[in-house]
Order: structure tokens, then sequence, then C-alpha cells
């Protein structure tokens, strides 16, 4: 088994090899996030970049990555914070450079502090420099800086880049392909937020607000190791379901509702994102039962036409017949199906994708398109498949099924011949969400 550390030393090299293709070789830069204060002197909890710690591991801020592919040979350079007693006594743990260098398998380490004073060197004759480019207007000017530290040498002989190139475009074909690290990662995330939607389903009874669910959720998250929510937990009963970024999360819930739950982990830097949709009180009514039984029939539809070698996009089609079939059964929109899909009369109900990438970022890097194609599916890629109804009160809108919302969504990695679902154990079919739901009282 690989230390982990050489997993991130062995996707450094990888990046290097595509530096070289790309430009016959270069400099790159890959920052980390900066620290933000939420209100004087506390700041929201650190969230490493998704870019440098992929690279990296490093789980400080105040550090950057720089990696030189040379015709001089290969350079894995860190900069970050060094030791101090002090801000270790008020802050916490420092790794400092000399042990950085050891632990996270770099060449040479040097302090923060010492960034725009080496990058000028590092920079000259170098045919590119790759770097997030737009990210934040502080690195741009950073940037900027450095390659006029460089131009002002040229009288010195040396000769600044010609390209400055986003090293996010490479950097994100590789993040689009998980390894076998991240995705025994992505396992255990998936692992985690399927027993915090079961303990949801447990815990729910009507009279309840939609905060204590949430709390429910958080408990499960946290207990078993997870540092965070993976993005702000979607608790949303009766018709908050059909508000598709909903998040007050404060409505009392009551008899009768359903609840939409769109809520996952961060485990160790990678996300898990489930929705799962029952009944309060723990019984689905009979128009509640219909909606959600074809928003299931979508979603194992989807699952199904999840393989290598297939379109991203066809699973999204797929979702679209399907739910348009259900629609006009439920009598919501006039058939026939040809007609409705030509025309979108479903979108009134179903008006997101299918599914997007997922891995350290929750929307994951990765383009869906190239060249005017959908990305073809390959083993390792990883993406949720989430179809949902939105019945929102309206003209044609029977009372019985105004104000339903339903989305069932899981986590999947497409394998040599399918897909494994990460979020599997997730109750998920009518007689298993009934079974689960209120089932802490018992
Ligand atoms: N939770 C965000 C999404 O489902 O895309
Ligand atoms: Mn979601
Ligand atoms: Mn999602």
């Amino acid at each position: 088994m690989k230390n982990v550390h050489q997993i991130h030393r062995g996707r450094r090299d990888a990046l290097i090899a595509a530096m070289r293709e790309h430009s016959g070789g270069g400099l790159a830069v890959v920052p980390t996030s900066a620290e933000v204060a939420r209100n004087r002197d506390s700041l929201y909890p650190y969230r490493h970049d998704s870019y440098f710690y992929y690279l990296s591991g490093f789980p400080e801020p105040e550090a950057v990555v720089a990696l030189v592919a040379g015709s001089d040979g290969d350079r894995h350079l860190l900069f970050c914070r060094e030791k101090n007693e002090e801000r270790e006594i008020w802050d916490g743990f420092r790794y400092g450079p000399d042990a950085a260098k050891e632990i996270f398998g770099f060449d040479e380490v040097y302090p923060i502090a010492e960034l725009d004073h080496r990058l000028p060197d590092l920079a000259s004759d170098r045919p590119a420099l790759f770097t997030p480019v737009g990210m934040t207007s502080e690195w741009d000017r950073r940037v900027a800086g450095t390659l006029n530290d460089v131009r002002a040498r040229v009288r010195t002989g040396v000769a600044a880049p010609d390209a400055i190139v986003d090293v996010r475009g490479v950097l994100d074909r590789m993040r689009l392909v998980k390894d076998a690290h991240e995705i025994a990662l992505m396992r255990r995330a998936g692992e985690i937020s399927s027993v915090a939607h079961a303990r949801a389903m447990a815990a729910t009874r009507p009279g309840m607000h939609e905060y204590e669910v949430e709390a429910e959720l958080v408990h499960e998250f946290l207990r078993h190791g997870a540092q965070s929510v993976a993005y702000p937990s979607i608790v949303a009963s009766g018709p908050n379901a059909c508000v598709l970024h909903y998040r007050e999360n404060d409505r009392q819930m009551a008899d009768g509702d359903l609840l939409l739950i769109d809520a996952g982990c961060e485990y160790r830097g990678y996300a898990s994102d489930i929705t799962r949709t029952f009944p309060v009180n723990g019984r689905f009514t009979a128009p509640q039962k219909a909606v959600y039984e074809v928003v299931l029939a979508a979603q194992l539809a989807c699952l199904a036409a999840v393989r290598p070698g297939v379109p991203f996009h066809d699973y999204h089609t797929v979702a679209e017949r399907v739910l348009a079939e259900g629609l006009i059964e439920l009598g919501l929109i006039a058939g026939p199906l040809d007609a409705a899909l030509e025309s979108g009369s479903y979108k009134r109900f179903y008006m997101h994708r299918a599914g997007h990438w997922l891995g350290m970022d929750v929307h994951d890097a990765g383009l869906y398109q190239e060249k005017g194609a959908s990305v073809a599916l390959a083993p390792g890629m990883v993406l949720t498949v989430e179809p949902g109804l939105y019945i929102r009160p309206g003209e044609g809108v029977p009372d019985e099924f105004a104000g339903i919302g339903v989305r069932i969504e899981d986590d999947v990695v497409v394998t040599a011949d399918g897909v494994e679902n990460l979020t599997a154990r997730t109750p998920k079919t009518v007689a298993e969400v009934e079974a689960a739901c209120g089932s802490g009282n018992r």
C-alpha cells in the first residue's frame, strides 16, 4: 500500500508530465485558500483549496505548491508557514518547512514569506507558467508581480515565460477520474451520509422543526469523523421541497407532510451528496406515493444507464423520458410522450439536470462537453444521479398533488461494466423508507 503522500507526489509527477506535453515544460504555482474572517477575531472554519490539496495533501492555510518541469530536471517545492511557538499556543500545530518536507514528500520546502523573493528565479527561462488564472485578484496580482520581476531582469540574459496557462484545465482532466485512494474516501463519505439519512428518517416526527432534523444529520456526520457538511443541508418539508435551494430549515413539520433532505458530509476532503424524500408521519399518502414511484422509476432507469463508453448526457435524457411519462400518467401534463419531450412541457415540474460530477467539490471539476460532444463516461468517474419532481400549486395542478416535491439522489462511481453505488445503504424503496421512518421510536 502506497503511503498517502506518495499518492500526492504521483499526482504532482503527472502534472509535470502534462506540463511538458502542453508547453515543453514550465513552472506551476498553485496556492491554497486564504482564511476568511466571519466576524471580528473569528474565522470561518478553514477549507483548503481543492486543487492545492489534490497535489499536496497539505492542510494548512498560507501555502503554495510550486513544480518545476525543467530541462535540468523536476523539482517539487512547497512554501508554508514557519513554526511559531506563540501562534501555535493560540491556534494550534503547524508543520513548518522541515517536517512538511519529510512528511509530504517535497524536494524543497521554504517559508511562505520567501515566496515573492524566490518565484522570479523559479519562473526565469521557463516556457510557460501554469497557475490558476483569475481565481482571486490577489493571486493574479502576485503572479503579475513575479512576471514583471523576471522581465526586469531581461538584461541579465533571462527570459520570462511566454505563455500563462490556467493550470486548472490540466488538473480538471486529472481530477475527473478518481484514483483508488479517492474512491476509498468517497465510499466512506457515502456510507456516513447514508447512515445520517437513515437516522433522520428514524428521528423525524410531526411537530418537529426542520432544524431538529438537520441537527440529527450533523450529529451523525461528525460522530463518524467527517469534518464538515459538503454543502449547506437542505431540510425542506411540505411546500419547501419545491424550493430547489431551500436553506432556512426552520419550518415546523405537520402530519401528512413529506420531508425532502439533500445533505452530505465532507470526509477528508471528499464530498457526498444524497437526497431522500420521506413522509414525516412514516406513511406515504396515495398521491405522495404515486409521485415518489415515478421519481424512483426515473432514478433506477438512470442508474441502469450509467456505464463506461456512454455519453454523460444520456442519463439526463433517460430521466426526462421516464419523468415525462410519469407526469402524463399522473395527468399533470398532456401526452403523447414524444410531444411532451419535444415541447418540454415536463420542465414545469423537472427543471434541473439529472446529476453532476462529484469529488473534492460537490459540483466537481471536469468538463461535461468537449468539442461539442458530451464527455464519454469512463471507470473512476464519480457522479450523482438525482432526478426529481416539484409540483408547485398552479393552473392545472390537482389539489392532491399541489406542493409535493420529491428528489432521490445517489452517488455512483463508474466501474468496468456499470456503477458502484456509494450511497446504496440509504433507504430508498417505499417499503424501505416507510420501515426506516420513525423507527427511532420503536
Ligand atoms: N446538493 C447539491 C446538488 O444536489 O447538486
Ligand atoms: Mn444534492
Ligand atoms: Mn447533487
